[in-house]
């Protein structure tokens, strides 16, 4: 096959990555390591920014969420016996919006569909070739086990945080930086009508607990458990129980009503960046680049950010030979992962316990400060609610 644009992953970046580039006469091919349905069926982030909104919305994607979307001005923050509400719109006049990312990812499928878009699902052994050159090609099995090869003119690694396109940068042209916490969430999803208007995150001496929530009827809820929990160890009632105590049950006439737990999985906890995001005709993007921990509801929105950024370079280079925005991408885009990472970490750092007392008094010193302080309380909104495409 010959093709414009390779894009390997049709998760969030790469599903909108081949749109983009389609409404710029730009020809992809994507494929996909995953079923149609596993894709469709992963559980994942909740939260898209105002600037998110704003985009999927210019390019004739944004009908799912203005009809099933449901915008919020703000999050409330607490700890045992105070709950504040930070309000978005008041404090840097931008909102956020809950829409699950199986919504979004439903959209992008039935866009790519109805514009009868090649997307290689359930594929095996990718690789990657002659990135340096200016005839990069991808290789793979597809799901009738033939072999298949992509000429392109350049490749897109949208493939998540386990894909191939990472490693195909020689380790000797790439830096990253990691760390790992010391503490996973346990998330739910539950079949009962959410117990709040807007976001909780709560800081307790148990360990972190948040309500947030995916439509009228179904709430999804996190704890903080240590790493290595097996949710097996986790009934129903323990779960809900938790939520109770952390999320502070009971306090001020608030009550959390349970409900029919639908899903259960542990996710551990990471902050990831590798640079450059791009190697000769190779160019990362989302997940495949970076890695935040999700008390920021970073990742999708950076994935979304990234591939903005991304299809009118690739459309230049395509079309005219024009480097000029493909040479930029990499530190463009790494300015704005960079200030997201500092987020992520500062929002997870001040609300999981780690077991030292004079953390946790700093925890709840900061929590007091941006709570209190307009000018803490705007640093946090104009984070939370994003900062612009192009930052
Ligand atoms: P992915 O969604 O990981 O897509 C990559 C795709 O590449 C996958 O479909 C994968 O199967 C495919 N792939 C991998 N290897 C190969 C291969 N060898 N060949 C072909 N294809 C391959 N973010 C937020 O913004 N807000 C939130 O509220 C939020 N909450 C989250 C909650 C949870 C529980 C989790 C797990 C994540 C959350 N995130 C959140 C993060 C967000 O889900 C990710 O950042 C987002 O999915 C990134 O999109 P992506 O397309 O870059 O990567
Ligand atoms: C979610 O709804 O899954 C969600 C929302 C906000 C976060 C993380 C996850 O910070």
């Amino acid at each position: 096959m010959r093709t414009d644009v390779a894009i390997i992953g049709a998760g969030p970046a790469g599903l909108l990555l081949a749109h983009l580039l389609a409404q710029d006469g730009i020809e992809s091919v994507v494929i996909e390591s995953r079923t149609q349905e596993y894709v469709a069926a992963r559980i994942r982030a909740g939260i898209l920014e105002s600037s998110s909104v704003d985009l999927l919305t210019s390019v004739g994607l944004g009908a799912g969420v203005q009809a099933h979307g449901d915008e919020h001005r703000g999050i409330y923050l607490q700890w045992p016996s105070e709950r504040h509400h930070l309000d978005f719109v008041d404090l840097v006049g931008r909102s956020v919006w809950v829409y699950g990312q199986t919504q979004l990812q439903a959209d992008l499928v039935t866009a790519s569909e109805a514009a009868g878009r090649t997307v290689f699902y359930d594929t095996s052994d990718a690789e990657l070739h002659d990135l340096e050159t200016d005839h990069p090609f991808v290789t793979f099995t597809d799901d009738a086990g033939a072999r298949q090869r992509i000429d392109a003119l350049a490749i897109a690694g949208c493939d998540g945080s386990f894909g191939p396109s990472r490693a195909a940068m020689p380790s000797d042209k790439r830096d990253s930086w990691e760390r790992v916490y010391p503490y996973s969430w346990l998330g739910i999803l539950a079949d009962v009508a959410p117990s709040t208007d807007e976001l909780i995150y709560a800081w307790h001496p148990d360990g972190f607990g948040m309500h947030s929530m995916r439509s009228a009827t179904v709430s999804r809820l996190y704890l903080q458990v240590p790493n290595g929990t097996d949710v097996a160890d986790w009934s129903d009632d323990a779960i809900w129980d938790a939520l109770a105590t952390r999320l502070g049950h009971g306090q001020d006439g608030w009550t959390l009503t349970p409900g029919p737990i639908t899903d259960k999985s542990v996710l551990p906890m990471r902050s990831f960046v590798q640079s450059p995001m791009r190697h000769g005709r190779l160019f990362l993007a989302g997940d495949a680049a970076h890695t935040v921990p999700p008390t920021g509801a970073k990742g999708l929105n950076l994935a979304i950010a990234d591939v903005a950024l991304l299809a009118p370079a690739l459309g230049r280079l395509v079309r005219k030979n024009d480097f000029a925005l493909a040479d930029a991408y990499s530190d463009t885009a790494l300015r704005r992962v960079w200030r997201c990472e500092h987020f992520s970490w500062w929002m997870t750092t001040m609300l999981h316990v780690s077991g030292d007392p004079f953390d946790a008094q700093l925890q709840l010193s900061q929590l007091r400060w941006v709570t209190s302080s307009a000018h803490g309380a705007a640093g946090l909104a104009e984070n939370y609610a994003g900062l612009p495409i192009g930052f």
